[in-house]
């Protein structure tokens, strides 16, 4: 009996291979599932002749056979909807190397990320992070930046209530973390920030990493010495800075940080707006209102911050003319780093 129902297997598999069509599948669908008639109907018709005793063994290979058979059907039903190869298993060339998946990799603005935090990591400064959903208290007024001051024109976000943001950039988390610690405190905070921006060198999803130390007589020699420092190692070479007069309400004095910049090596190009220089971070002195606001004495402790642009600075590394290509998606460019 087993041996039967092997050869009735067999004998169905076989027939499947050579089905090309719709149509030959019907046939075989009608020979071996049809109700009146079908092979394995018959099958199950039998059961009452057979031996009391033997019945339910031959039940439940019955069901299995009649179970494997619905699956290659099926199978089968769908390779043909599929438009795919009904080929034999006699004509698949085993001995074919395998297709390999192939491998992800870290996308460059985290590779650029990941590089920058190494470096401040090595100057000793600890990692932190902080939530990109802040609120209105720790993105502006806890950096000195009451409401209807103007420099929230430039912060322009997505808000989930009046009092709930997107962050427009890490700096809260200088104001986060000191309000919990007491100084010296030497740290960056990588993450996302988004603002209402798009061209060339601006998108409405960045990165930035926030750097910031506290301490006794810090100046912005040290600051200058830090940022250099950091450039030096992210470049591999001695690149010209340039640190211009700015304003920040929460740091004075205010500088913004230009390189010279890599894509026309100084001549004047899209990117660099013609100037030679592009910018790449906002930094100064810790505002001696901020060190109040989180209980600090500003005539004891004095500190800088700074706050980079992680895709200018990729942008800058690898030669990149639009910032916007880091966001497409496109394979073509992604894996070229
Ligand atoms: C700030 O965001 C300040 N929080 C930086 C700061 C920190 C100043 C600490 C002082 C002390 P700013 O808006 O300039 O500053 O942005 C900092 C950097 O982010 C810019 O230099 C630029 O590199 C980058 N950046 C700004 N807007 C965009 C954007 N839309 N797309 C990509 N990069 C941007």
């Amino acid at each position: 009996m087993e041996s039967e129902l092997q050869q009735l297997k067999e004998q169905a598999e076989e027939a499947l291979q050579n089905i090309n069509n719709d149509q030959e599948l019907e046939s075989f669908r009608i020979q071996y599932l049809g109700r009146k008639g079908g092979v394995i109907t018959g099958l199950m018709r039998r059961l009452s002749s057979v031996d009391k005793a033997d019945r339910p063994r031959f039940g439940a290979l019955a069901n299995s056979l009649k179970n494997e058979i619905e699956q290659l059907f099926e199978q089968k039903k769908n390779a043909l909807g599929a438009g795919l190869s009904t080929k034999g298993a006699s004509d698949i060339d085993t001995s074919l190397p395998g297709r390999f998946l192939p491998f992800g990799k870290l996308h460059p603005i985290t590779q650029v990320m990941e590089e920058i935090c190494s470096i401040f990591e090595s100057l000793g400064f600890a990692v932190a992070e902080g939530p990109d959903v802040e609120t209105d208290y720790y993105n502006f007024e806890a950096l000195n930046i009451p409401p209807h001051h103007p420099a929230r024109d430039m912060h322009d976000t997505f808000y989930v209530t009046d009092s709930i943001l997107l962050r427009t950039h890490t700096s809260p988390m200088q104001a986060r973390i000191m309000e919990k610690q007491d100084p010296p405190l030497r740290y960056i905070a990588p993450g996302k920030v988004y603002r209402c921006d798009s061209d060339i060198t601006h998108t409405p999803m960045f990165h930035q990493v926030e750097g910031f130390l506290v301490d006794k007589q810090v100046s912005f020699a040290d600051l200058k010495g830090v940022l250099t420092s950091f450039t030096h190692h992210m470049f591999e070479k001695e690149l010209a800075l340039r640190f211009r007069p700015s304003f920040f309400p929460f740091t004075e004095p205010s500088a913004e940080v230009d390189i010279a910049c890599v894509i026309c090596e100084g001549k004047g190009c899209r990117v660099c707006k013609k100037t030679g220089w592009l910018e790449i971070l906002g930094s100064g002195l810790i505002d001696p209102e901020v060190m109040r606001m989180v209980g600090y004495d500003p005539d004891v402790y004095s500190g800088f911050a700074f706050g980079l642009g992680v895709e200018r600075i990729a942008m800058l590394k690898y030669g990149i003319d639009d910032i916007r290509l880091y966001y497409e998606n496109d394979l073509r460019f992604l894996s070229q780093f």
